[in-house]
């Protein structure tokens, strides 16, 4: 996967030379390129932002500048041996965006190739959005109901995220399956707490459930858990467990936490 990235902060990306991505990068599975916005900048001060029309706080980066980097960008791929004609995928953080998900993330890794254009200050004149949205598939995206500087750390998020499903990625295939929020048979559910040795620290005891090397009972301690933390902490996801889902020991658990999932009249 080739991915492209514009800032006027390089430096920010720096964590993708390390851990996984990092790896990937080296193996070749992810081909990353940040760049520089200023370099299309053509006065003295590499200027990229102006006032926004309208008045209001804030400056709006300018289209002219943007639209130089990433025809730039769009250029270099009719050199880079992939598809005569091929485009990426634009994605462009702002706190007004589209949720980015678990479900996001999937459909981005299996795309060839994307380019992230991050905005500072009060983000990125429209019609750069509009312009390409003509072009190719163009999405803002928010990863949460928080205003963050600028798009680079959501981007970094995004990258972690889209890059971990990448094929051979991750050492343990299985992992990304069992992943909260991952489609299949624990949608909806967040994963419980996990242990390791040694068995007692601090007087705290691994819960001798797991210790019992009884795979049923295992399972069934892992969902209520699941169940659990899930009613706790994200108890709009819990509201939205279809309830053909839960069987007769998720029903009493649930109905212990007196919590009642699906409309009135189906509760238990
Ligand atoms: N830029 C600023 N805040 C953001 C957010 N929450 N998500 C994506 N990009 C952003």
């Amino acid at each position: 996967m080739r991915l492209d990235i514009v800032s006027i902060f390089p430096e920010y990306f720096a964590p993708l030379d390390v851990s996984l991505i990092g790896k990937a990068r080296d193996r070749g599975t992810l081909d990353v390129r940040v760049h520089q916005l200023r370099d299309w900048a053509h006065d003295v001060h590499k200027t990229v932002d102006d006032t926004p029309y309208g008045g209001g706080p804030g400056m709006v980066m300018k289209p002219e500048v943007w639209g130089e980097a990433v025809d730039a960008i769009l250029a270099s791929g009719a050199s880079d041996g992939s598809e005569p004609g091929a485009r990426p995928r634009m994605i462009v953080p702002t706190p007004s965006g589209r949720p980015f998900t678990q479900e996001l993330a999937q459909e981005l890794s299996a795309e060839p190739w994307l380019l992230f254009a991050c905005g500072r200050y009060e983000g990125i004149d429209s019609r750069v959005m509009a312009h390409y949205g003509e072009r190719m598939r163009v999405d803002e995206v928010s990863i949460g109901d928080y205003v963050l500087a600028g798009g680079e750390v959501a981007v970094l998020v995004m990258v972690e995220a889209i890059g971990r499903l990448l094929p051979g990625v991750l050492g343990n295939a299985h992992s990304v399956v069992d992943d909260s929020f991952a489609p299949g048979a624990m949608q909806n559910l967040v994963e419980g707490p996990v242990y390791t040795k040694p068995p007692v620290w601090r007087d705290l005891e691994v819960p001798s459930v797991l210790l019992s090397g009884h795979h049923g009972k295992v399972a069934r301690w892992r969902r209520d858990e699941a169940l659990r933390r899930t009613v706790r902490n994200r108890p709009e996801l819990a509201a939205a467990i279809d309830p053909a889902t839960l069987d007769k020991h998720d029903r009493k658990l649930l109905d212990e936490l007196s919590f009642r999932v699906g409309p009135e009249d189906m509760a238990n």
